[in-house]
């Protein structure tokens, strides 16, 4: 099996800082994922995070204090921010799903590149107006979906493309949590005007992006979806915190049967909640072979099992045969994502994972809340940017 293996071999490159120019950084939106960032910003010789913004006041100076950047600006929004500060060369907008389109159009608008947090936005015409203002900028604008840096997320990838799976047609998602609705810092996950959708586009959003960039993100035709909120809508599901039931107004599983072009369907599900360990591993079924991915709970990159391979050695009647693929070290994949970006900045390069990918991820979310909203399927209509 070695030579099946050695196809699949990861080449990895060690790039030299140039630390004579700083990259202006600012943070929209000073909450939980937002340390995350500055951690990683704070460990590039070569970024200034000069500037931060938080709608809660003393929120960006609590965050800069505890941070240790006592000399970013601090501002109550993202407008005010951007009205301030005219020489930044990128922001992370950090803040809750709603607000992503408005930040990332007002800092596009701005002339400053943006690395949006994940998911994209909320609805699929939110996600479109952004694109319009991205291409209108020709700034760079890139979606933080940081297992894309995963050398074990590549591998999926490397495996379809080297053809070991023959026609891919059918992607299954698996994963999902037992127990896992979002709450540590509050209500805006499952809050509507706030989080907007809920495990659907929290980490759904993670699920679908593995499979489809795997096969180079086809266009969705049609979706049949279904969500619910049997656990997040129940007060017995937070014993310390019995108001977040009358707080949630997402969904908190989904379902959904997906076609896609070039005959590939998908079928998903995804959850924050359920009575079961997982919905099982995600599964690539090609004419030549099958993959295995296992299963994982919160979709951040990491896996604690191989990938395996299923075929028949000599031919569809042949031997039925199965490997494991070794897993690969995995690094620092939010430092990784916000390297890329500020080396895009740098390079005048382009973004990392591109929103002209990612709007199908947004168009599948937004078929199927919409699909569930009326009970049949919906035809996905994605007018032209
Ligand atoms: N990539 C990851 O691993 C990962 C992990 C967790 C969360 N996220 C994503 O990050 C985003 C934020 O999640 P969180 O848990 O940090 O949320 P949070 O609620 O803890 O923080 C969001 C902050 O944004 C602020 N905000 C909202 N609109 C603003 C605006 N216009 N200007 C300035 N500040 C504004 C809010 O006041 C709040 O403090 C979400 O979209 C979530 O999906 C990504």
């Amino acid at each position: 099996m070695d030579d099946n293996l050695n196809k699949f071999k990861d080449e990895t490159e060690v790039k030299v800082i140039d630390t004579t120019r700083k990259v202006k950084i600012g943070i929209i939106g000073t909450g939980w994922i937002a340390s995350s960032h500055i951690n990683a910003y704070k460990n590039m010789p070569d970024v200034e995070v000069v500037a931060l913004a938080d709608l809660v006041p003393g929120k960006a100076q609590a965050f800069a204090e505890q941070y240790g950047i006592t000399g970013a600006r601090c501002y109550l929004s993202d407008e005010e921010m951007l009205a301030a500060e005219k020489d930044l060369d990128g922001v992370s907008i950090c803040t809750y799903n709603t607000q992503h389109a408005p930040c990332a159009i007002h800092a596009l608008r701005a002339g400053v590149n943006v690395m949006l947090e994940k998911p994209f936005t909320v609805t699929l015409g939110e996600a479109i107006e952004v694109m319009r203002v991205e291409k209108e900028t020709g700034k760079i604008l890139t979606i933080g979906f940081q297992p894309r840096m995963s050398a074990n997320m590549k591998m999926i990838k490397k495996i379809v493309d080297s053809g070991e799976l023959g026609k891919v047609y059918y992607l299954q998602a698996g994963g999902g949590r037992r127990r896992g609705i979002p709450t540590p810092f509050g209500t805006s996950f499952i809050a509507k005007d706030t989080g907007g959708v809920g495990a659907v586009g929290d980490i759904g959003s993670y699920s679908l992006d593995m499979l489809l960039k795997a096969v180079d993100y086809p266009k969705p035709l049609t979706v049949s979806g279904y969500t619910s909120a049997y656990f997040g809508k129940d007060p017995g599901y937070y014993p310390l915190h019995p108001e977040y039931a009358s707080a949630f107004e997402v969904d908190d599983f989904s379902a959904a049967f997906v076609r896609l072009e070039g005959d590939i369907i998908l079928d998903f599900r995804i959850s924050w909640a359920m009575n079961m360990d997982t919905a099982g591993d995600a599964l690539i079924l090609g004419t030549k072979g099958g993959l295995r991915i296992p299963s994982t709970e919160c979709w951040n990159g990491e896996f604690d099992r191989p990938l395996t391979i299923y075929k028949y050695a000599g031919g569809l009647s042949g031997t039925p045969v199965q490997y494991e693929v070794p897993l690969s070290p995995t690094s620092n994949l939010f430092y990784d994502k916000l390297r890329s970006f500020v080396d895009a900045i740098k390079e005048g390069g382009k973004a990392t994972v591109p929103t002209s990918e990612i709007i199908y991820n947004q168009a599948i979310i937004d078929g199927i809340v919409k699909s569930a909203e009326l009970g049949h399927e919906v035809e996905i209509v994605i007018p032209e940017i």
